[in-house]
Order: C-alpha cells, then structure tokens, then sequence
C-alpha cells in the first residue's frame, strides 16, 4: 500500500498525565452567567454581587440571566406573565400523572413529572421549565398530605403562587419574600455539579427537559442538594443546647461530616448563608429556632477549625436554606425540589448558553486497567 492511500492520523494533542478526581481546578466552561470567587467569599451574577440581587425578585434574576440567551428578549413583567400561563399549561397536565408518584420520594416525584414534558414540543421552553417545577413540587407535597392540588393564579409572582399552591390560602408577605430571596439566592452558582450536567446533556442537543432532568439528577445526592433536610434532622437530633458540643464533637469523632459546612469552592464563608440569615431573621416565628441554629453554627465551627485544621470549613448555603424552607412551611423531605425551583433559573440559562454557542463536551479518562495479552501472529 501506499502512504497515499494509507495517511497517517493527525497527531491528538498530548494527555495530561494525570486525571483530577473531582476536577478541581479545572475551567470546562465559559460563561456570562455568574462567577463564584471562593476566595473572597463572592458571588458575582451577570456583573451584579448576591447581596445587590437579593432585594430583587426571582423574575427579574431570571430576565437578568436569559437575556441574550433567550430567543426573544423578556423583561421582568413580561416573564412574570409568562410564567403564570406556564404554570396553568403545567397544572393541566397533573391529572393522569399524579398517580404514578405514590410512594416516590419528593424529589424522585419531581423527576417522573418532568419527565412527561418532551424536548420535541416546539421549545426552547425555558419558560415552562422553570414554572413548572412549583406546580409540580407543591402538588407532590399536598397528595402526601393526602390533599388535592391547587390551580395556580396567573396574575401573581413565582414566590407566592408557590406557596399558595402549596398551602391552599395565600401566603404573608413575610414569607413570599423570603422565599424570592431564597430563589434568588439559589437561582445560579457558576459551574457546580448539576449545572455542568446541564451542560454536558445539553451539548449533545438533547434539549433542554433532558438537561434540566439530568441537573436534577445530580443536584439530589447530599453532598450538593440533598443537604437542607439533613441539617434540620441535625439540630433536632442535638435538641437542646447542653447536648451541642458533644452531640458534634461525637459526629466528627465517627468520621461524619456535619450537614451546611464545608465547600468545594470556598474557603471563607458562603456568601449565600449571610443573605439567607437576613432572610429567616425577617420572619416573625422562627426566632427560637435561629437562635439555637446560631449556637450550633458556632460550635461547630469551632469544632471544624480544631479537627480540621488544614481545611477551612465554614457554613455553606444548606444550613440557613434549611431554617428558611421551614420557617415558609416547605416539609424538609421536599427541600431539594425548592432549591430545583430556584436553580432551574441558572440550569436553563446554562442550557441556553451552551446551546447557543457551546462545542461536544467529551473529556477524555485516563487508562489504568490491565492491558490485553500482546498480539501474536500477523
Ligand atoms: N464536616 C466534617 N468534615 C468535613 C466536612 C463537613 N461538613 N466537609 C469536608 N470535611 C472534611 C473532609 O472529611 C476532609 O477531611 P480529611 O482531609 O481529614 O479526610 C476534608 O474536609 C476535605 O474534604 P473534601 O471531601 O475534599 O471536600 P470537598 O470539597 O469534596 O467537599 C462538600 C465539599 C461535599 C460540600 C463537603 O464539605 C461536605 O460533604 N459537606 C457536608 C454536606 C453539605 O453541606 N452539602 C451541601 C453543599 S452546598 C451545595 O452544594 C449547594
């Protein structure tokens, strides 16, 4: 044969030599969207710090985070009523699918329903996505309590049909806002685990409900969504003040680690935890429970900081999230389908990001396994 007919392959650019379990440090993505400096204890949302979008609703974070994304370009009020006739479309699908969650945990329910939305439908239903997740999470938890869902109303914001969906009457003022402020908080947190599954299923153009599906996936174990329950299981596993600093120290003795500490980004404090303080300390009936989060929050702190010397450990985002959903009336089991309902703002900007200009994401591992007896003959 000749060289012609039999090139070469083009060279592949040299391996690094070593795989990054967990990827740390490695950039996989560009994006607009937001910027989590772990250093300072900072995150920035398309030019704007946390602290400055908190006072914000969530439907002008999501007008912040699609824009240039989307198709068509939608300010706050016009995505406000979008999302309210998304919510009535979602509602009418609940009927035949309801069912088919009994006996499913919360967040595996909210899985299912998603599931019945297809990416083939027209698109790129950004809109739908994230109305859909309060209908669906709000319905989940009125059928285990054995009530009936409530039908949304169109003419009010996210946050409050959320919960008046969830209660059947409509909420305090208190509570709507500190659960925008939640949803905000929450909406987008640069490349963490769920939003680079979005990514990745979104590169292949699988569509958006099959991104957004697969973030859920990864956002429900407990080293990254799944902790908000936990925590409360933690504070009234200790009970009482006495039983904080032994009850701690115990965990830490057995090798567990303490539910709301620790991150792989930061090393300060989350700036996220701050904001949701402030958010919780606003309503009127949770003072007696913040007080005693605030006392373990400080015991274990100090804990971590003696056993743990050469990792900082301080709160993250799970612990005050946790004494927010409650004070609002969310049951814990259902917690990490509130934080989808917020996170879905950054899973399907990210998804619009990708899709819009984003390459194949198709990294490469490194081969440690036995190589095959060498070949013989010709
Ligand atoms: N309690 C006790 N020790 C901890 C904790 C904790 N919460 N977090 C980390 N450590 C310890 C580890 O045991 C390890 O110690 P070692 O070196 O002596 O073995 C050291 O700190 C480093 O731990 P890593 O696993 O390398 O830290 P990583 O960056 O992977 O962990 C994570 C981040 C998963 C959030 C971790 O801190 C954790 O499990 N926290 C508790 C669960 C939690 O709060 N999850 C919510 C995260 S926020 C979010 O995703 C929205």
């Amino acid at each position: 044969m000749t060289s012609r007919s039999n090139p070469s392959p083009p060279a592949l650019a040299p391996l690094a030599a070593h795989a990054a379990p967990g990827l740390d440090d490695v950039i996989a993505a560009e994006t607009v969207l937001s910027h989590v400096d772990g250093a300072a204890g900072r995150l920035i949302v398309r030019g704007h710090d946390l602290e400055a979008l908190a006072s914000r609703s969530f439907e002008s974070v999501l007008a912040l985070l699609w824009r240039d994304l989307a198709p068509e370009p939608m300010e706050e009020a016009e995505i406000r009523s979008a999302l309210g006739r998304a919510r009535t479309h979602t509602f009418a699908l609940l009927p035949p699918l309801l069912p088919a969650t009994d006996g499913l945990a919360p967040v595996e329910a909210l899985r299912l329903l998603l599931s019945a939305l297809a990416d083939a439908e027209g698109g790129p239903h950004h809109v739908l996505a994230v109305a859909a997740v309060p209908v669906f999470a709000a319905a989940i938890h009125r059928r285990r309590a054995g009530k009936d869902p409530v039908a949304p109303d169109m003419d009010l914001g996210q946050a409050a049909d959320f919960l008046r969906m969830l209660h059947g009457s409509p909420a305090a003022e208190s509570h709507v806002r500190a659960l925008d402020t939640y949803l905000v908080t929450v909406a987008d947190h640069g490349l963490n685990a769920s939003t680079f599954t979005a990514r990745v299923i979104a590169s292949t153009k699988a569509g958006l409900f099959s991104s957004v599906i697969g973030a859920l996936c990864a956002l429900k174990g407990p080293l990254h969504g799944g902790a908000p329950g936990p925590v409360l299981d933690m504070l009234d596993a200790i009970g009482e003040e006495s039983r904080i600093r032994p009850w701690l120290a115990e965990a830490l003795a057995r090798g567990e680690r303490l539910m709301g500490f620790g991150h792989r980004i930061y090393r300060v404090r989350d700036p996220r935890a701050d904001v949701l303080k402030g958010a919780v300390a606003g309503l009127r009936d949770a003072g007696g429970r913040i007080r005693f989060a605030e006392a373990v929050e400080a015991e274990a702190l100090a804990l971590l900081a003696e056993r743990k010397p050469l990792r900082p450990l301080e709160t993250n985002v799970e612990f005050y999230t946790a004494l927010v959903l409650e004070a609002v009336g969310f049951a814990r089991d259902g917690f990490t389908n509130v934080f989808a309902a917020g996170r879905m703002a950054g899973w399907t900007a990210h998804v619009l990001e990708q899709e819009k200009a984003g390459r194949l994401i198709r990294p490469q591992s490194r081969y440690v396994g036995p190589m095959p007896a060498p070949r013989t003959g010709a």
